[in-house]
Formats: structure tokens, C-alpha cells, sequence
């Protein structure tokens, strides 16, 4: 049943050129689903090219436009199948706006999304046309208290992305329900119960389970441990990592500090007031960041060995994120910036590649020597 299902779910992610039947047909024993997968596995499954978001901020009794908050200024990346992308950024650097535009649950004030083998622009679609692809992009969220309704049972809650979308009903329903509870680490017994009998780690996990639902291809997890407490926090991001081998999922992590990222994220992008300041891979990015703002989060990473933790310099950050309404002038980092000089006061670095795979703003990243972890 399983193993059926998992060829069914590499099916969905061929292109239909290479799609194949369920039995193994190599001689070997090797099976022919799975390394079709895998040479498939370097495939971009997303490709956003110069996201923007605005929000208009409006006054007086016309509600005239005024000024925009610039959430979202010009981001670009991709995510690879199977990969995981940690987007990282303190509060209000515009990471959950970012989340938002590629589900389309906000309109995006510009820019595209490449998305699966179709190569279709998310960006362009109608409401109708976006449906299909619904499903393949879920999102799970950061409270799960408040994204579970607490009038549902944990059978309903599970179970209604199946319903809506009319993929599941009757007895079918019921046992992928139980399926999916089992695959989070919840038991089938737990279907009748509503959301408060549970901890928050057990809440997220039903979450979790709901955004599996539709056998989804990538799912944006925005902050989803960042309320729980840290011993839970653990359990959660390992079962993260174990569905995404089990499902071959793809997941675009966001949170606000880099310690939570650090041992599922492939790949790393680092977001200062609504832009990229840095991308890389996530082992050269903490151990030898580029850009001062990914110095200063590292900075911030508990080191196992409590002695290097005693040694290590700890780089407060001074202030908070600014107004992405007014932003400061040049690069958007030089008021808090200890490496700043009079050129990042007047003029914006632009987002380069330094080295492959390796994209920085900042002017003088070349001279600079910064501390990883
Ligand atoms: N609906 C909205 N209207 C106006 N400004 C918004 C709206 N949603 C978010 N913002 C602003 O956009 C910026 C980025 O917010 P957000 O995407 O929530 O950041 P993050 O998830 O990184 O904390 C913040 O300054 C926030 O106040
Ligand atoms: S451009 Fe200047 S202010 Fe901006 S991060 Fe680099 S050194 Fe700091
Ligand atoms: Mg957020």
C-alpha cells in the first residue's frame, strides 16, 4: 500500500515523458521509478525571479496612496526537488510576506514563480487555473493553536483538505487519515479528539499531518517550531527531515534565526528589509559568512562545546529592523553595521555572486574577515 503509493508519488513528479509503471523492470533489482527520481532530483521545482510585495499605505478620506511598505523588494532564488531552502531574517524582514505571495493567498505586486516540470508561472494564473497547483504547495504555520480550529476534531481537521478537494471519501478517507496521523508520530486513536487535548509539539504535528494531506511537493513551513518550547522543538524538525526523505518533499524553512535552520536547510538565504543580503550553501554559510548581517546571526548560535561558546564574540545587534517604508539610505544594513563606511551610506550593494553557488550584498565582502561559526 505504501510502496504503491510512493510510486504514485514519484508518477506525479516525472514529467509525464518519463513516467513509468509500478513494477521494477531492471534486471539487477534496481528500481526503475527511483532512479528515474533520482537523476531528476537536480530539477529546479520552484524559480522565483524579482518577487516584489507593496503594500500602499493610504490616507485621508480618499485613501490616497502616500507611500508603499516595501515588504518584499526584488527577491530572487530557486529550490531544487528535495531540497530544503531556509529563509532567514529577524521580525518584520518581510519572510512570511515572501511565503504568502508563492502560495498565492496575497497578490504579488510583481514577479514570477516557475513552478514543477510545466515550467507555469504561479504569478499569472487565475484563481481557477491556481487550483491544481493548490495541492502541490502547502504551507504549515508558526502557531498551530491558532491555525487549527478548535471546533474540529483532529479527523475533521486532517481530513478536510481530502474532502474540499474531493481526492478521498468513506472508508478510504478514514484510513488515510489514520495514515497520515501514524506517518507524524500521532496514533489512529487520536482522530475523535479536538485540538486542546493536545501539547503544542502534538498540535503542530496535526498540522503537519494536514499539510501532507494532498501529497504536496513543496510545503513553505514559516517559523513552524518557533512557539514551541525547545525541547520540542527537536522532535519536530527531525520529523520535518524524516518526511521529507519519506515524501520527497521540498521545503522552503523561514525563521528567525539561523540555529534552527542550521541542520535541515541544503541551502540558506539570509533576508535584511524585504531583500536577499545573502545565499549560499548551508555549510559555507556558517562557516564562512560573506555578509555582516549573517555574521551577527551566527553570532547568535549556541556552540555545543561550552568553552568556544565562552571565547566566541557575541555581536549584539544594535536597534531593530527598520521601517521597509523608509529605508535607510545606501545599504539598508549600514546603521547597524560595525564594518560600515561612507560608500554603504550612499550606495545599495547589489545581490552578486562572489563564488558559485555564493551570492552576497555588500561592498566589501572581499575584505572583510568574518567570523562563522
Ligand atoms: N498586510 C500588510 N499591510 C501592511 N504592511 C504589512 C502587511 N503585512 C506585513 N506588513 C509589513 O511588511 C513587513 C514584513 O512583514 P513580514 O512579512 O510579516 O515579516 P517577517 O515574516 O519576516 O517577520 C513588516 O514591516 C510588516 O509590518
Ligand atoms: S555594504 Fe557596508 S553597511 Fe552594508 S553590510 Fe557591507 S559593510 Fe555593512
Ligand atoms: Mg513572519
Amino acid at each position: 500500500m505504501l510502496a504503491s503509493r510512493r510510486f504514485s508519488n514519484i508518477n506525479r513528479k516525472l514529467p509525464s515523458t518519463l513516467q513509468i509503471s509500478q513494477k521494477p523492470v531492471f534486471d539487477n533489482g534496481e528500481n526503475r521509478a527511483e532512479t528515474l527520481y533520482l537523476k531528476n532530483k537536480n530539477m529546479k521545482l520552484l524559480q522565483v525571479n524579482d518577487l516584489r510585495k507593496y503594500f500602499p499605505i493610504q490616507k485621508g478620506i480618499f485613501q490616497r496612496t502616500v507611500g508603499y511598505v516595501k515588504a518584499v523588494d526584488g527577491i530572487s532564488f530557486d529550490v531544487q526537488r528535495g531540497e530544503t531552502l531556509g529563509l532567514v531574517g529577524e521580525s518584520g524582514c518581510g519572510k512570511t510576506t515572501a511565503g504568502r505571495c508563492l502560495l498565492r493567498l496575497i497578490p504579488a505586486t510583481s514577479g514570477s514563480f516557475i513552478f514543477g516540470e510545466e515550467q507555469v508561472d504561479l504569478a499569472k494564473l487565475t484563481h481557477r487555473e491556481m487550483q491544481p497547483f493548490r495541492k502541490r504547495i502547502q504551507m504549515i504555520f508558526q502557531d498551530p493553536h491558532a491555525s487549527l480550529n478548535p471546533r474540529m476534531t483532529v479527523a475533521d481537521i486532517v481530513g478536510e483538505p481530502m474532502r474540499v478537494n474531493r481526492t478521498e471519501k468513506g472508508t478510504a478517507l478514514q484510513d488515510r487519515i489514520v495514515e497520515l496521523l501514524e506517518s507524524v508520530g500521532l496514533r489512529s486513536q487520536d482522530m475523535r479528539r479536538y485540538p486542546h487535548a493536545f501539547s503544542g509539539g502534538q498540535r503542530q504535528r496535526i498540522g503537519i499531518a494536514r499539510a501532507l494531506a494532498l501529497q504536496p511537493e513543496l510545503i513553505v513551513a514559516d517559523e513552524p517550531v518557533s512557539a514551541l518550547d525547545v525541547s520540542v522543538q527537536a522532535q519536530i524538525l527531525n520529523l520535518l527531515a524524516e518526511l521529507r526523505e519519506q515524501f520527497n518533499l521540498s521545503y522552503i524553512f523561514i525563521a528567525h534565526d539561523l540555529s534552527v535552520v542550521e541542520h535541515i536547510s541544503d541551502r540558506v538565504a539570509v533576508m535584511y528589509l524585504g531583500k536577499i543580503v545573502e545565499i549560499s550553501d548551508a555549510e559555507t554559510l556558517y562557516q564562512s559568512p560573506q555578509h555582516p548581517y549573517t555574521e551577527a546571526l551566527i553570532s547568535a548560535v549556541p556552540l555545543p562545546d561550552p568553552n568556544a561558546q565562552r571565547k566566541r564574540e557575541h555581536i549584539r545587534l544594535e536597534g531593530d529592523v527598520p521601517d521597509p517604508s523608509q529605508p535607510p539610505t545606501g545599504c539598508y544594513f549600514h546603521p547597524r553595521c560595525r564594518y560600515a563606511t561612507d560608500l554603504c551610506k550612499q550606495e545599495t550593494p547589489k545581490l552578486r555572486e562572489v563564488t558559485p553557488g555564493v551570492q552576497v550584498a555588500c561592498h566589501h565582502s572581499d575584505t572583510l574577515e568574518l567570523q562563522g561559526v
